[in-house]
């Protein structure tokens, strides 16, 4: 093993905002980090002790790296596609990992996901996949990319003047050329943060996923628990989980309506590892990192430790980011428990339309749902990004 200096050496794919809390974790934990991202400004190089300028879509990059480091784990916390590419990089060094690269490459498709929930009956949206638009596709419906994630190619159409161009773009961002055509699916949004163990699902946070509406579809403003929508959400996501084979590690679901959108078989992107210990005083990120190298994982207990929990995001004015104010004030108000900040000051901001013009989050606790959320969105109007849009 790589552990001349006697740590273990853990190779992270991500240093953006998503795998903030992991490389964190990691650091605490002593362990020895290389972490690439194609971002040599990405904030998660200042928690690294090696990093890479390589894409985390650059498999063969990676996976010269992972050769050359004699790594003893591979993790991709927070971003799809590099999970099939953890596995499969895991596989050809020779080193343990969660998932077989089969399992992951179903995680990392919406496509063979909704194949495999069919074959399981669990339950999710009625879906087509397609090249172009048919005469029998039925409105509303929602339009996206098999295997991109926030956001990209994702519309929801209610007209069908609307519809040729919602799966032009969405095969255009495709990798494999398709669009997938889903029924709309009403109603309350959870997701369930898992953890699973030798096959053995436990489900940890359950929370409310509040979204933006169109042209933002789908982009998640905050999560919040404890959730009031749970309904079967836990059992769902235990259905689809076992569909997928996921035995070991983390996993995301997101259930809308009791209907599954999609599972990721990693940690979630939204600092929602953060959000579960500040809930649960379950250390999810201790648990992914303990995956990732193959150790035996520690016992859990998910025991409530405050009444609620939020982590509520920040959605700045579009323009180029020239000052920011009110973070030290946010840091301090009540309940806070941490404010992280995504872009520096240069940064040009877009209108949002995905999950990437969001600017920071805010995690805070309080003594319910809704206490939590209040202070959590009370915290984040105190944080003002100038812009030179917002001067004129
Ligand atoms: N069929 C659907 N019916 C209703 N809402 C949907 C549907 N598909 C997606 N959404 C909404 O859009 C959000 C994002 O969808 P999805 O996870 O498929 O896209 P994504 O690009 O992977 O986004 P993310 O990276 O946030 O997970 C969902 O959480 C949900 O709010
Ligand atoms: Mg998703």
């Amino acid at each position: 093993m790589g552990t001349d200096s006697g740590r273990k050496r853990l190779l992270v794919l991500g240093a953006g905002p998503a795998q903030l809390g992991l490389l964190e974790a990691a650091q605490r934990r002593g362990l020895f980090t290389l972490v690439v991202d194609r971002d040599p400004g990405a904030p998660g190089f200042a928690l690294a002790e090696r990093r890479a300028i390589i894409s985390t879509e650059d498999e063969r990059g990676i996976e010269r790296l992972a050769a050359a480091e004699r790594i003893d784990g591979v993790i991709a916390p927070g971003i799809d596609w590099p999970v099939g590419i953890a596995a499969r990089v895991a596989a050809k060094v020779g080193v343990p990992h969660p998932l077989p690269p089969a399992v992951a490459a179903f995680a990392v498709s919406k496509a063979r996901q909704r194949e495999r929930f069919a074959a399981a009956a669990v339950p999710q949206p009625a879906w087509r996949l397609v090249s172009e638009p048919g005469p029998d596709l039925e409105l509303p419906c929602v339009v996206k990319a098999p295997d991109r994630q926030g956001q990209r190619g994702l519309s929801v159409v209610r007209d069908h003047r609307e519809l040729g161009a919602a799966i032009e773009e969405a095969v255009a961002v495709s990798r494999g050329g398709a669009a997938l055509v889903e029924e709309l699916v009403e109603g309350a949004e959870v997701t369930v943060n898992a953890f699973s163990v030798d096959g053995r699902f436990r489900a940890l946070t359950v929370t409310d996923r509040i979204t933006a509406d169109p042209p933002a579809f789908g982009v998640a403003l905050a999560h919040v628990w404890p959730t009031d929508a749970a309904g079967d959400a836990v059992e769902v996501a235990r259905h689809a989980v076992d569909a997928l084979e996921i035995r070991d590690g983390p996993t995301y679901t997101q259930v809308r309506g009791g209907k599954v959108m999609e599972v990721a078989a990693r940690l979630g992107g939204g600092h929602d590892a953060e959000l579960c210990e500040a809930a649960l005083g379950v250390d999810l990120n201790g648990l992914a990192l303990a995956a990732a190298l193959a150790e035996e994982i520690p016992p859990f207990e998910p025991e409530p430790r405050t009444g609620g929990a939020c982590t509520a995001f920040l959605v700045p004015p579009p323009g180029e980011l020239l000052g920011l104010e009110g973070v030290e004030e946010a840091r301090h108000a009540v309940g806070v428990a941490a404010v992280r900040i995504y872009r520096r000051l240069g940064f040009r901001f877009g209108e949002l339309r995905s999950g990437s013009d969001r600017a920071g989050a805010v995690l805070a606790v309080g003594e319910s749902r809704d206490d939590a959320y209040e202070r959590a969105r009370s915290a984040a109007a105190l944080i003002r990004f100038q812009t030179d849009a917002a001067l004129v």
